[in-house]
């Protein structure tokens, strides 16, 4: 594995890794994907391999731009609306799979649907340029475990299963793109993700949240939500106003409590946009041996809060299946 500065030769690499069904690690603005031709099964085998992830769980096709889209989904006009407001961008819409839709079936797990967005990092979008294909890409980590940020996270988590990982720095954003399910009359959200609720409902209108749907169809339109992810491997403990002495302290705001074996804040200001960026380095930073939990303030549930509370809520979920997924 090769960790390498994206400059004009190593994007050319990745791209001949890339054609010949080989995997790249690459920086996009909310978290680092592995990718692999979304159009070559053999590609798509090889990330569900190297994920260790189930192969009911789809992946998201990367695409520059919104005309390029249009080969791969069935556009509606709610999509363009929220191509111009938000791509490129952490924005995913699910669609119905374009007649000859040249997207791998296992990509999509045997659905009717796509995943599809347009990174706004500008490496991610050299690669898929340079390219000339669409790049399935999950977040570069094994199956379950914390999304990496920085190119050291996915050398630590993929170690040899990867064999190039271009280094953008860290992701700006730091929480996977919002997946928004385009389907229905009415969007709904699959996953809260680095494009808000309140954004996305400013350029369309009223969404529907996939939590409020009966599980069988939760289940159904969103199947990756299903399992738990982001689990460090120190249990977590929520809405924490103070510590224990073999706690280690995730915060959040001016006024953390003392006393824990040791502290990250998220954003002593409260702002949430920086939350978000630091989440998954943090929670990476305090997952360690000497610590017997990992306590976490309350975030306020609007605007990022939203993914940055899924997050942490998957993370603190013991249903005994979490470190398998
Ligand atoms: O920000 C992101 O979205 C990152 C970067 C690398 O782009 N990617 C990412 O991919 O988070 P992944 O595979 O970790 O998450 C994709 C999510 C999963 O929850 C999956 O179930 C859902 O998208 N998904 C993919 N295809 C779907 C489909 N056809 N219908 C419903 N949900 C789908
Ligand atoms: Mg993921």
């Amino acid at each position: 594995m090769k960790i390498v500065a994206p400059t004009a030769s190593s994007i050319e690499d990745a791209v001949r890794l890339l054609r010949k069904g080989g995997l790249v690690a690459f920086p996009t603005e909310t978290v680092y994907g592995l990718g692999g031709d979304a159009t070559n099964e053999r590609a798509v085998v090889a990330i569900f391999e190297a994920k260790g992830r189930p192969r009911f769980n789809p992946l998201i096709a990367h695409v520059p731009g919104a005309a390029d889209a249009q080969r791969f989904v069935r556009w509606s006009a709610a999509a363009e609306r929220l191509a111009a407001a938000f791509w490129p961008g952490p924005l995913t819409f699910v669609l119905p799979r374009a007649e000859r839709s040249p997207i791998a079936l296992l990509a999509t797990a045997g659905l009717d649907t796509v995943a599809i967005r347009a990174p706004a990092h500008p490496v991610a979008q050299a690669l898929i340029r340079a390219a000339g294909l669409p790049l399935a890409a999950p977040s570069a980590n094994r199956s379950g475990a914390v999304s990496p940020t920085r190119a050291e996270h996915v050398a630590e988590s993929l170690g040899e299963r990867v064999s190039l990982i271009l280094d953008g720095g860290p992701c700006a954003v730091g929480v996977e793109s919002t997946v928004l399910d385009l389907t229905g009359a009415t969007p709904v959200l699959l996953r809260p993700g680095g494009a808000t609720r309140e954004a996305i409902e400013a350029v369309i209108g009223p969404i529907a949240l996939s939590t409020a749907l009966p599980m069988g169809d939760a289940a159904r339109s969103s199947p990756g939500q299903l399992e738990s992810h982001y689990a460090p491997s120190r249990p977590v403990r929520l809405e924490a106003t103070t510590v224990s002495a073999d706690e280690a302290l995730l915060a959040f705001g001016p006024h953390p409590p003392a006393g824990a074996v040791m502290t990250r804040n998220l954003s002593p200001t409260g702002d949430l946009a920086e939350a978000a960026a630091n989440l998954f380095a943090h929670m990476r930073a305090l997952d360690r041996p000497e610590v017997g939990r990992i306590a976490v303030m309350p975030v306020p549930h609007t605007g990022l809060g939203l993914a940055i509370n899924d997050r942490l809520r998957r993370a603190a979920a013991d249903d005994g299946a979490k470190r398998q997924g």
